[in-house]
Formats: structure tokens, C-alpha cells, sequence
């Protein structure tokens, strides 16, 4: 098993050496040593960064799900694949194990076809943290149709939105779900979504609430009977290692989500093997990530990566702080997780609350702990290393995006020190540069930039569907020949990587990603408002908060305030979702503008935070005066 898994500092310099020298080398031994394909690449790596066009083992075939579940039907077709736990620690969890998986989700595949799905359509998903997500997830990498699944926090508008942009013929759902002590009524929201959806010709519901709901003729039909009935064989499409496996939508800092697609072979080669050595994963270890399968990390770290290892993979439907704030703890304790990988917002909620949450479960199992979604602060790195970790698992930082596919920066467990706050090295194939704002490549240590990649890895996006064009301005123009992150980030003196946040008008809260255009567009809505400005600043908890500035109509001017308060966040709430609601909304007579009409977000920023001691040059305002006015109202 040559470089698959690393072993000691010197071994992953050696490795990293091998992989920038000889990439295609270095790629095709990974690829060749750990997955079955039905037929070999003819070339390992095409690319050019100028249309761009990235082509990772050109020719190659193969299906995922063979390399995530067949394959491991000889050697540990018993082995637990999944455990689910619910919401409620009442009910019992599952453990299904890799056979019942295999024939789940050729249940759910042969329904899926049944119900005439073929290779390349594609099927929204829009279900709770239940078995049947990774079933419907699974099932269409099955067959080849592509999955967009669509986090089922999202609104009925933002569900309309991804559905119509993909062009969905399909949506999977359930009839409600349970987070906490919440029931959320699923179904109705997707009644709603689909009222602009002409062309979703079906709706399979899992049942999971037992909610009243209603069931529209012709379209909707209950998932269960139809796999009762479905075979348990369904043979694997064979795909072509570019065919999209799967749509990700994502936030950009203007316009419409970005629906980033990937494809089949370089992200099973990079998700599979960034899994196996990120969290040094053992054959019988037990490995949770926190996240929803909704967004990226729970697509490559919750399913992809850690199934295509033929690990043990927890998938936990309900929040941390239910029935208290010791749930994940006794999670970690019932099933003895060895791998726990959680979002810094979620490890500073915790760590606000009594150690008395902590010290009543047992962690000793626990041997690596994970971070991802947001820089992490120092006081939250030593408290999630002291108090879970017991100084004795190390914490991989790691820095990725939606857009990569996979973990690009980060230690490895009993390989790379740590360093809090630090993401530290960047893993095999990842060139990284730092570029200063004219273009040019910050090199040396000890310097800041904006973070760049030079040179195309397995698992990159390939386009933003439909939209190739935007995929080009967004990543690979403004640095020329080279990918943009969007994050900023320094490079200290022996070369580990510090993350220090968006660049651009993205917002990071609670470890999601908004942008301020959509928001801002949300609130334009309302039919009181003028003018709006959303803005971050800092919150202990969540990272980040928003801060609404909003410029009233004449109409507008009469109305009650909290009335107006309340009506915009629920417009918010319905556009996008609750997580994009601000914090705080301050109505102001004007919004501080250049002379070209640019708002001046950095002044806004700083009177969000309330540090107004340096508010920098103002001079170039073409209205100065609305600055002191918002700060007197603040
Ligand atoms: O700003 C970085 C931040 O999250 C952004 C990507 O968000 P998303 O596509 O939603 O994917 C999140 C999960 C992979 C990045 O551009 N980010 C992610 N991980 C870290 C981070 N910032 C600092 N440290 C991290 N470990």
C-alpha cells in the first residue's frame, strides 16, 4: 500500500514531494491500489485553468457505490456501515450493516427506475438525517442519476429555487422531521416548493413523523411499499470517470446559489483516500461527523469517504443541545466513537456550558477530533483538547470548501504537531500559493494573501451546472491561471497555514455560508424597504452574525419598527431560511456610499462591531454625514 497511509512527518514530506513532482505518478499508483474499476484511465490528468477544463482518469469506468459497498460484501458484508441515531435518545438506534445497505439502496435504485430515472437525471433531495437519505443518495449514484440534495433546513423558496435550476424530475422527501424538541412539517414545505416545479413528475416520501400530510395524486407515493416490493439487485451503472455524480449548491457573494458539480473518479480517489489518512481511520473504528449530509462535509465525510474505506459511519439526526447539552458526549460514549469531527461554532456552544455535560460520559475511545467551517478560535481549540479530547487525541483543523470536494489543508493525526488556529500543511496534491492583490505570488514565510491553488487536484468542482462561464469569472479569473478560494490566509515561519476568513462578501455563520447579495436582495422585497446593506460582525458563538442596515421607503417611514423587524426576517426566513436572519436590523436615513455608488462595507463592518474609535478614510464618502447618523442610532 505504497503512500496510502502516512506514517511520520518524514514520510508525508516524501509524499508531498512525489505528489507535486510526479502528480499523475503519484495518482494513479492511489487510484490503482484501492478501488475496482471496470475499466482503467487512458490518461491520468488534462487540464488547463484558461476554459478551465480539468479531466482527471480520462476514459476510466466504473460505479461508486461498487467501490462503496459491493466491494466490501466479501470481506465484511456483516461489518455495521451505518449507525443511526435519532433524534430522541428514547428510540432505539440502527446499525445496518453493509449488506442490508447493499440492499436498501438497490431497493431505492430499482424504485428510482421503476419510476423512470435513467443515467444523468436528476433527483432532488430534500430529506432529514434518516437512514433513507444515505438509501436515496446511494441509489442514484447506483443508477447515475445525479443527486442534488438541498439541506432540509432550507426554505420552500430556496428548495423551488436549487429544484428549478438543476431541473429535478424527482424530489425525495419525508413527511416531517424531528430536530430537538421540534417537529418540522417537511412535506408542506415541499407542497409549497413545488407550486413553481412543473416538471417534478414524482415524490417518493419516507415516512418518519407519522404526520397527517397531504399526498397529491399522480405525484406522490411513499417510499416504503415501493421498496417492499422492488428487487434487491440492481446492477450498477457503469459511469465514465467525468460523468457528474452529484450538484452541491453553494452560496457565492452575488446572485443565485452555485451549483457546483463533481464527478465520479477523482472524487471517489480523493474523498476516499484525504478520509483514511486525515482521520487515521483503523478497520474497526467507529467515526462520526456531526455535520448534515445536506451540505459537502457530510457528502464526502459522513458517506463517500468513509464508506468507500469500509468504515463504520454515524449518521445522528437530532442537535447538540437535546435532550441537553450532553448528547453528543453520550453518543460518543453509547457507541464509542473513535473519530468525532464537529463545526467550531458547535464546540463554542458547548463550551458555555457546565463541564458537568462532559464529565458524566466516558471518551476514552476517542483518539482523533476533527474541526471544520470556520476558522477555529484559540480559546475553543484548547477547550475541545483539554476537556474531549483530554490532550491526548490530537485535533486535524481542516480547511476545504464545497467547491474542493475534499480536505486540502490540515495535519495528520500522529504525523503533523499541531498548532491551534493553524490548519497547518497542505495534504498531498495541494499546491498552495499566497498572491497579493496585483497578482502577484507572495512567496516566502512569515507573509499574508489571498489563498490561491495552482494546480488541479482529483476532486475539484468541474462547473457550476449549467453555467460554465460563471464557474470561469468566479474561481479562475481574477489570478490568472490559478484557482481562487475566496479565503485570505498567512503562511508562518516553518509554512503551516493560518485561515483568516472570506475575502469576498460571504459571511460565515454558525459555519454556513451566506452571502450578503442574496440576503440583501431577500429584505429589498419587502415592499417598506428601499435599500439594504447586511454586513457581518463578530459573535462568540456563532463566529459571525449578520447586521442589517435598512433603508426605508416614505411608506415605510410610518410603520411600527419591530412590526417591520418581524416582517423582514420572516421574508428572510422564507427566501433563504432562518440561519440567514440578522441579528440586529438598524433602520437608517442613508447607507455610506463612494462616489461611484459602491456601498463602503468596511465602514459598516466597523460600526457593526461596534469599534467606531477608526472608522479610516472617510473623505472619499459622497455622503459623510449618514455615517455619524448611523452610529448616534446604533
Ligand atoms: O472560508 C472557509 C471556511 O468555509 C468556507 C467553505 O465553506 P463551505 O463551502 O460551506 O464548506 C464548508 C465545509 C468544508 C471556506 O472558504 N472554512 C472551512 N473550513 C475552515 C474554514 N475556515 C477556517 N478554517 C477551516 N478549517
Amino acid at each position: 500500500m505504497s503512500n496510502y497511509h502516512i506514517k511520520n512527518l518524514e514520510e508525508y514530506f516524501q509524499v508531498y514531494r512525489k505528489s507535486v513532482r510526479e502528480p499523475e505518478n503519484f495518482w494513479q499508483e492511489v487510484a490503482e491500489e484501492h478501488f475496482v474499476w471496470r475499466k482503467k484511465w487512458d490518461k491520468v490528468l488534462k487540464w488547463d485553468f484558461t476554459k478551465p477544463e480539468i479531466k482527471w482518469f480520462e476514459n476510466a469506468k466504473l460505479n461508486i457505490t461498487e467501490n462503496c459497498i459491493d466491494r466490501h460484501l466479501l470481506t465484511k458484508a456483516e461489518k455495521t456501515a451505518i449507525i443511526w441515531e435519532p433524534n430522541d435518545p428514547k428510540e432505539k438506534p440502527l446499525h445496518i450493516t453493509y449488506n442490508e445497505l447493499h440492499k436498501k439502496i438497490n431497493n431505492v435504485a430499482n424504485v428510482l427506475k421503476d419510476k423512470g430515472i435513467k443515467k444523468g437525471d436528476r433527483v432532488c433531495i430534500y430529506l432529514p438525517m434518516i437512514p433513507e437519505l444515505a438509501y436515496a443518495v446511494l441509489a442514484c449514484a447506483r443508477i447515475g442519476a445525479i443527486h442534488s440534495v438541498v439541506f432540509a433546513g432550507f426554505s420552500f423558496s430556496a428548495l423551488a429555487a436549487r429544484t428549478l435550476d438543476a431541473d429535478c424530475k424527482m424530489l425525495i422527501t419525508a413527511d416531517g422531521s424531528f430536530r430537538g424538541n421540534k417537529t418540522i412539517d417537511l412535506k408542506g414545505i415541499v407542497d409549497k416548493a413545488l407550486e413553481d416545479c412543473p416538471d417534478v413528475e414524482t415524490v417518493l416520501v419516507a415516512k418518519r413523523t407519522g404526520a397527517e400530510i397531504n399526498m397529491k395524486e399522480g405525484r406522490d407515493q411513499w417510499l416504503e411499499p415501493l421498496m417492499e416490493k422492488a428487487s434487491d439487485e440492481c446492477k450498477p451503472e457503469v459511469m465514465d470517470s467525468e460523468d457528474p455524480l452529484f450538484i452541491l449548491y453553494t452560496s457565492g457573494s452575488t446572485g443565485k446559489p452555485k451549483g457546483m458539480v463533481h464527478t465520479t473518479a477523482g472524487y471517489m480517489v480523493y474523498s476516499a483516500y484525504t478520509f483514511k489518512n486525515i482521520f487515521n481511520y483503523q478497520n474497526d473504528d467507529v467515526y462520526w461527523c456531526t455535520a448534515d449530509i445536506g451540505w459537502i462535509t457530510g457528502h464526502s465525510y459522513i458517506l463517500y469517504g468513509p464508506l468507500l474505506n469500509g468504515a463504520t459511519t454515524v449518521m445522528f439526526e437530532g442537535v447538540p443541545s437535546y435532550p441537553d447539552f450532553g448528547r453528543f458526549w453520550e453518543i460518543v460514549e453509547k457507541h464509542k466513537v473513535n473519530q468525532f469531527y464537529t463545526a467550531p461554532t458547535a464546540i463554542r456552544a458547548l463550551a458555555k456550558k457546565n463541564l458537568e455535560f462532559v464529565d458524566k460520559y466516558d471518551l476514552s475511545s476517542l483518539k482523533v477530533l476533527g474541526s471544520v467551517g470556520e476558522p477555529i478560535n484559540e480559546e475553543a481549540w484548547h477547550w475541545y483538547d483539554n476537556n474531549i479530547g483530554k490532550s491526548k487525541s490530537p485535533i486535524v483543523d481542516t480547511w476545504w470548501q464545497t467547491e474542493t470536494g475534499g480536505i486540502m489543508i490540515s495535519s495528520i493525526p500522529f504525523v503533523t504537531p499541531t498548532k491551534p488556529t493553524f490548519a497547518t500543511l497542505p495534504f498531498p496534491g495541494i499546491q498552495l500559493v499566497l498572491m497579493d492583490e496585483e497578482g502577484i505570488e507572495i512567496k516566502g514565510n512569515q507573509v499574508d494573501g489571498r489563498l490561491c491553488i495552482k494546480f488541479p487536484w482529483p476532486s475539484m468542482a468541474r462547473t457550476i451546472w449549467r453555467n460554465h462561464d460563471r464557474y470561469r469569472d468566479t474561481y479562475f479569473s481574477t489570478f490568472k491561471n490559478k484557482y481562487f478560494t475566496g479565503d485570505g490566509a498567512l503562511r508562518d515561519e516553518v509554512g503551516y497555514y493560518r485561515i483568516t476568513g472570506r475575502v469576498d462578501d460571504v459571511i460565515i455563520v454558525s459555519g454556513h455560508n451566506l452571502g450578503t447579495a442574496p440576503i440583501e436582495d431577500a429584505i429589498n422585497e419587502h415592499p417598506a424597504v428601499a435599500e439594504s446593506a447586511v454586513v457581518g460582525f463578530p459573535n462568540e458563538v456563532k463566529g459571525n452574525a449578520l447586521y442589517g442596515f435598512v433603508i426605508l421607503k416614505e411608506t415605510g417611514e410610518k410603520r411600527d419598527r419591530d412590526n417591520l423587524r418581524k416582517e423582514i426576517n420572516q421574508t428572510i426566513a422564507d427566501k433563504i431560511g432562518p440561519i440567514a436572519k440578522p441579528d440586529k436590523i438598524q433602520f437608517v436615513e442613508g447607507l455610506p456610499k463612494t462616489r461611484s455608488g459602491k456601498i463602503m462595507r468596511r465602514i459598516l463592518r466597523k460600526i457593526a462591531s461596534g469599534d467606531t474609535s477608526d472608522l479610516g478614510d472617510t473623505s472619499t464618502l459622497l455622503n459623510p454625514e449618514v455615517v455619524e447618523e448611523i452610529i448616534k442610532n446604533r
